[in-house]
């Protein structure tokens, strides 16, 4: 165990990060380390590849807030997962504009070329396709944004056959 800027005792992802998170603490006020949340999770998520229920206590205990209020900004943003999910996660917007260009039919069709059900993973473990509310490209639908451990990609103005291609070049970078 060591101890954080705020005195106070963190676990794993203190210790292994502990210049990283000691650089995103500095960059807030003392008494304002609850706005370092974010990329704390961000962190944390990359680590575990989700948010798991240590990492919330982890994240809650360098900032010195409850591990519940963790909890409400990962239930909160799509940005963060509490469970595990494919390498990749394919998140087509299926909010109402998007819908109205053909988001949920594009959403069904691409579920059923890979074999699931949206919000599930292929049995390969490399997707998991989910609907998310809306990612501000809502005259460029179908589109959905691609998760996975080098970052968030977006790809506008799609098919099915051009996601499906998109998906298997994912697919073939992560073997
Ligand atoms: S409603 Fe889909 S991106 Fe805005």
């Amino acid at each position: 165990m060591v101890k954080s800027s705020g005195g106070l005792e963190a676990t794993l992802l203190y210790e292994k990060y502990h210049d990283q998170i000691e650089s995103t603490l500095a960059k807030y006020p003392a008494d304002q380390k609850r706005s370092a949340v974010m990329p704390l999770l961000y962190l944390a998520q990359s680590e575990y590849g989700y948010v798991t229920k240590e990492a919330m206590e982890e994240v809650a205990a360098i900032l010195e807030i409850e591990p519940t209020q963790v909890a409400s900004i990962v239930g909160f943003y799509s940005l963060y997962y509490d469970h595990q999910a494919g390498q990749h996660r394919i998140q087509i917007c299926t909010d109402l504009p998007c819908a109205l260009r053909g988001a949920d039919k594009f959403a069904e069709d691409l579920c059923k070329k890979f074999g699931v059900k949206l919000g599930e993973t292929t049995k390969d473990g490399q997707f998991t396709i989910e609907g998310v509310m809306c990612l501000a490209a809502c005259d460029k639908a179908p589109m959905f944004q691609v998760q996975n451990k080098d970052g968030i990609f977006y790809h506008e103005n799609q098919t099915v056959e051009s996601a499906a291609a998109m998906m298997e070049e994912y697919r073939t970078k992560t073997k």
